[in-house]
């Protein structure tokens, strides 16, 4: 399987420069695929651009409810509408930013699968909680909380971010990564079956780049990244998509 690159442009961007990275892109992606999560006022202009070409543009976050008073917020039926085909959820910025609690996280997850949108569900433990041990009940937690009661999770991208490796230049080593990542597998495999566990995309998050994406990549168990950072930049984000 082709490793799924995400772009997490967070807040960056505008349509300007949105249309002119995805035009720089073109060219650049060989036969690979890319996967661009924009802010939202970029969504429109990005499927746009993106026409005829392997990018797949997809959203960082949503509200749960289908509709209603809530001021500020996007719902994953306008998502879709903008032609937006996955969403981040659970980001750890969503998390410990905006205090999102899991219980919102699995309300959204499930508006997202019930929208046929691909839900990209973002979880990783806190610099305190690798250093006591706990990484491996964290992800438990969060992939339990967020996934209990859904019976088909077929269409689910998963996003090991340890929170400490995001922004912060600090990478897991590769060994580390597969660690967590095999706890994921397992754990997945217990909320559904091994069969199709093994089918849904484990990505890594947190200070990828061109130096050190190879290293993760060649890992079992990972089956990609989510790339803050270094996709801002149209070559560093080339160079992650044509990692082999
Ligand atoms: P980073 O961000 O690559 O800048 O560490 C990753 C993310 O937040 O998804």
């Amino acid at each position: 399987m082709e490793p799924i690159i995400i772009a997490n442009w967070k807040m960056h961007k505008s349509q300007d420069e949105t249309r002119a990275f995805i035009e720089a892109l073109k060219p650049l992606l060989g036969s690979k695929k890319a996967w661009i999560a924009p802010p939202f006022t970029a969504i429109q202009e990005a499927v746009k651009a993106a026409q005829n070409a392997k990018i797949v543009i997809g959203a960082q976050n949503m509200h749960d409810a289908p509709q209603g008073a809530f001021t500020g917020q996007i719902s994953s039926s306008m998502l879709k509408a903008l032609g937006a085909q996955f969403v981040l959820i659970g980001h750890s910025e969503c998390r410990h930013v905006f205090c999102e609690s899991e219980d919102l996280i699995h309300r959204k997850l499930v508006r997202a699968l019930e929208e046929k949108i691909t839900p990209v569900l973002c979880i990783g433990e806190k610099l305190e909680e690798r250093e006591t041990d706990q990484t491996a009940d964290v992800l438990r937690r969060q992939l339990t909380s967020a996934l209990e009661g859904i019976s088909d999770l077929q269409d689910l991208i998963v996003a090991y971010e340890p929170v400490w490796a995001i922004g912060t230049g600090k990478v897991a080593s590769p060994e580390m990564a597969q660690e967590a990542h095999m706890i994921c597998r397992k754990i997945l495999a217990e909320l559904s079956s091994e069969k199709i566990a093994a089918k849904i995309p484990i990505l890594y998050g947190g200070s990828v780049n061109p130096k050190n994406i190879a290293g993760l990549l060649a890992q079992p168990d990972i089956e990609g990244a989510l790339v803050g950072g270094a996709s801002l930049d149209v070559n560093s984000y080339s160079q992650l998509i044509r990692t082999p």
